[in-house]
């Protein structure tokens, strides 16, 4: 029989274990996630995009610097970043830092809230019964998100927060838009809204939260692509059973990974439907500092012909 003290003891040293898995263990088990998407015309080159998203970087976070540092070694043609990138008021030198060459390969990027506002202390767990729409409260931004994108356009990566343009990947002319952050209401939809160009290789979306009222509209103006981060995959998770919450609009079968929008059994918009990748992120707020079943990633997505013709190899 076990005594009370014992009992008390062993109690405690599992829950020491749990919470040094979930905070440690887990936290650093990055992966890279790769997914062929076939959206190319026939007889494309296959194109590599890398999305990353929600790194929450903060200057102590070394491990994370370093592997973001080794995806260079995929030679993307292009690095997709929907937001959430820093999560302190000096982070913004370690992540251009981390991101080194990647920032000499064609790039686009978004903000997230966390961008613009410091994390706030919270129950770790409390995504599991409410959104953090709320957080933010704060009028003005506190935290330096026009010194973070600065660095990303001065490498010349294009801003498409609530704004259009063009990129060139690999043999792609790729359309781009994308909208700020629509957990915090910043999304403005209307000053990117247009049928997208067909006379484009690629019409790409991308949004920080995948809130499907915006990702429609991207479907109706016929984007073919569309990335999306925020969820953090559940962060929190169940194992067989996976992710209970998203923290936004979509449900959890679409927390993370490769999916369509409407998704697959729901009507197409106009006949329309979309390929949709949703990051589970890099990292997590330093005030939620767990990942349990969920571990941080980025991911490759290999763009190919969508008629089933390989094309050349890329
Ligand atoms: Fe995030």
């Amino acid at each position: 029989m076990v005594r009370a003290p014992a009992l008390i003891t062993l109690t405690a040293a599992a829950g020491a274990a749990g919470l040094g898995y979930v905070s440690v263990v887990e936290r650093n088990m990055f992966r890279l996630r790769r997914y062929d998407v076939p959206v190319l015309a026939d007889g494309a080159r296959p194109v590599r995009v890398l999305h990353i998203s929600d790194a929450h970087l903060t200057p102590r976070r070394r491990r994370l610097m370093s592997w973001i540092r080794t995806l260079d070694a995929l030679d993307p043609d292009l690095v997709v970043n929907t937001g959430d990138s820093i999560a302190h008021a000096a982070a913004v030198r370690y992540f251009l830092d981390a991101l080194g060459p990647l920032l000499e390969r064609p790039g686009v990027f978004v903000y997230g809230s966390n961008d613009l506002y410091s994390p706030v202390p919270k129950n770790p767990a409390r995504y599991l019964w409410r959104t953090s729409a709320t957080d933010h409260a704060r009028e003005v931004p506190d935290l330096p998100w026009a010194e973070l994108g600065a660095g990303m356009i001065a490498a010349g990566w294009l801003d498409v927060n609530n704004a259009r343009g063009r990129v060139k990947a690999g043999d792609l002319d790729i359309e781009v838009a994308g909208v700020h952050d629509s957990h915090v209401k910043r999304d403005r939809y209307e000053q990117i809204a247009g049928p997208a160009d067909p006379a484009a290789d690629l019409r790409l979306g991308l949004l920080h939260s995948p809130e499907p009222r915006v990702m429609d509209r991207f479907v109706a103006d016929g984007y073919d692509l569309l990335l999306a981060g925020h969820t953090h995959g559940g962060q929190i998770c169940l194992p067989l059973r996976g992710a209970l919450v998203t923290n936004c609009g979509i449900e959890p079968a679409r927390v993370s990974g490769l999916h369509r929008h409407p998704a697959a059994g729901q009507p197409a918009l106009d006949g329309r439907r979309a390929w949709l990748h949703v990051s589970a992120g890099l990292g997590t707020s330093p005030w939620a500092p767990a990942r349990f079943c969920c571990p941080p990633e980025a991911t490759l997505l290999t763009l190919v012909p969508a008629t089933g013709d390989p094309g050349p190899p890329g």
